[in-house]
């Protein structure tokens, strides 16, 4: 029993051929506690001899048992440590990074260019009076700019509404900032538009203003061009034409030449060969009076320039829908 036992121990490879093994030879049914179970058929001479070998082969086995079920143990830890070493050779995981958004990237070039030169970032409501998106802006009641088709009212007497244009920031810097004055004021506006590719109920101004003694349309010219070539490249061609706005006498359009343009049928201009930029003018004396600000004394012009627009020229993109839609496939080409 002996012998073939411990040969059998040997060969144990898992703790269950152990435990197996254990209850073979030492179990209640097991081989050694059979030769014991017979001890009482044995003579008394034979008694003490026998039963010291029995307990003696028992000891043994033991011992042997509690040796193999240590290697066995050792050899797990071993095998375990080997699978869960970690290969400190191995190379990282490139984790994604996110950027900036093209518009954020175009606004913050202007709000460089613009603070470089000196003037002020201010943000103010989206959600803003009649009063300042309309009335002290001189578009009293009953200008077609007031029109519900047009404008996101809150209430029914058109008290409160989304602000239709960054204009009103003219009006709170006036109100509440020392002179001379000189701002602008990003922020997103609201109009009851149908989105296409050019168009969006909600897009985003940049309003600038100037407010100072002895302030002329050829400083709004000046202004307006070195921006826009900074912007675009000292390369980029604009036009200046009159146009009409209750808050600034006289009032212009800036245009810029098309950087797309194949003439007739051009996709980015209509074949116009022009992109409108941005409306801009004098401040109209009225606005300047109503804000607190002697015209006789100072004068001052201001403009509003389409954000996304301006990103659209500045990164080449055709659809103004692509911007608002967040496809990562779009934005990672920025
Ligand atoms: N608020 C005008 C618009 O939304 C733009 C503008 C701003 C024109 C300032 C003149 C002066 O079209």
């Amino acid at each position: 029993i002996r012998r073939e036992a411990l040969e059998a121990l040997e060969q144990t490879g898992a703790a269950q051929e152990l435990d197996a093994l254990r209850i073979k030879y030492l179990g209640k049914k097991g081989e050694l506690t059979a030769v014991l179970k017979q001890m009482g058929g044995l003579s008394a001479e034979e008694r003490p001899v026998i039963g010291q070998l029995a307990n003696d082969v028992r000891a043994a086995l033991e011992q042997a048992l509690e040796t193999q079920a240590r290697k066995l143990e050792g050899a797990a830890l071993e095998a375990r440590l080997k699978l869960e070493a970690v290969d400190v050779t191995i190379p990282g995981k490139a984790v994604p990074q996110g950027h900036q958004h093209p518009m954020n990237v175009a606004l913050d070039e202007i709000k460089d260019i613009f603070v470089g030169m000196g003037f002020t970032v201010l943000d103010g409501p989206e959600v803003e009076l009649a009063v300042y998106n309309f009335d002290k802006l001189n578009a009293e009641e009953g200008h077609p700019s007031r029109d519900w088709s047009d404008t996101f009212y809150f209430d029914a007497d058109s008290r409160v509404m989304l602000r239709s244009q960054t204009s009103p920031m003219q009006v709170r810097a006036m109100e509440t900032m020392p002179l001379p004055i000189r701002i602008i004021a990003p922020g997103r506006v609201y109009r009851k538009d149908e989105v296409d590719a050019t168009h969006s109920p909600m897009f985003h101004q940049v309003e600038g203003m100037v407010i100072d003694k002895g302030v002329t349309m050829a400083d709004l010219k000046g202004t307006l061009n070195t921006v826009v070539k900074q912007l675009y490249g000292e390369q980029t061609v604009t036009r200046f034409r009159p146009h009409h706005f209750p808050f600034t006498e006289p009032s212009c359009e800036m245009d810029v030449q098309c950087h797309k343009c194949g003439g007739v049928g051009c996709p980015t201009c209509k074949g116009e060969g022009w992109i409108e930029l941005l409306g801009a003018g004098m401040v109209h004396p009225k606005v300047l009076k109503m804000a607190g600000i002697d015209p006789e004394v100072y004068s001052g012009w201001a403009f509003g320039i389409g954000l996304e627009r301006t990103a659209m020229r500045r990164f080449k993109i055709d659809d103004l829908r692509l911007i608002f839609e967040n496809d990562v496939r779009f934005l990672e080409q920025f």
